[in-house]
């Protein structure tokens, strides 16, 4: 698991604000991240297929997974393994909480 967890948790968005299916792009300590609300969690993964650098937030968000809009490859939110071709290798997670109301992102 490819977990950038070394930053301390960053308030990122209103919980409300993050519709289920839905995604914010986001930017924290410099890295674009994207939020996305699937199987009634939060999820944050880099803005950045890890197949040809594509960024993701126009995929699909689908059972806990986001399909990168320019070659289908399809990646787990909760642990950015890529799930099918023709990436190979992991997108880069982040740990999410909510904290009153608020979606916090550990990046
Ligand atoms: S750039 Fe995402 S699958 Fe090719």
């Amino acid at each position: 698991m490819n977990s950038g967890n070394s930053g301390s948790f960053v308030r990122a968005a209103l919980e409300a604000d993050l519709v289920p299916g839905g995604k914010l792009v986001l930017e924290i300590n410099g890295k674009a991240i994207l939020l996305c609300n699937s199987n009634s969690r939060v999820y944050a993964v880099a803005n950045l297929c890890s197949h040809a650098s594509e960024k993701l937030e126009g995929g699909r968000v689908s059972n806990g997974w986001i399909a990168c809009p320019v070659h289908g490859a399809r990646f787990d939110l909760a642990t950015g393994r890529a799930k099918n071709p023709p990436a190979k290798q992991p997108i880069e997670v982040f740990e999410t909480r909510i904290v009153d109301g608020w979606i916090e992102v550990q990046a």
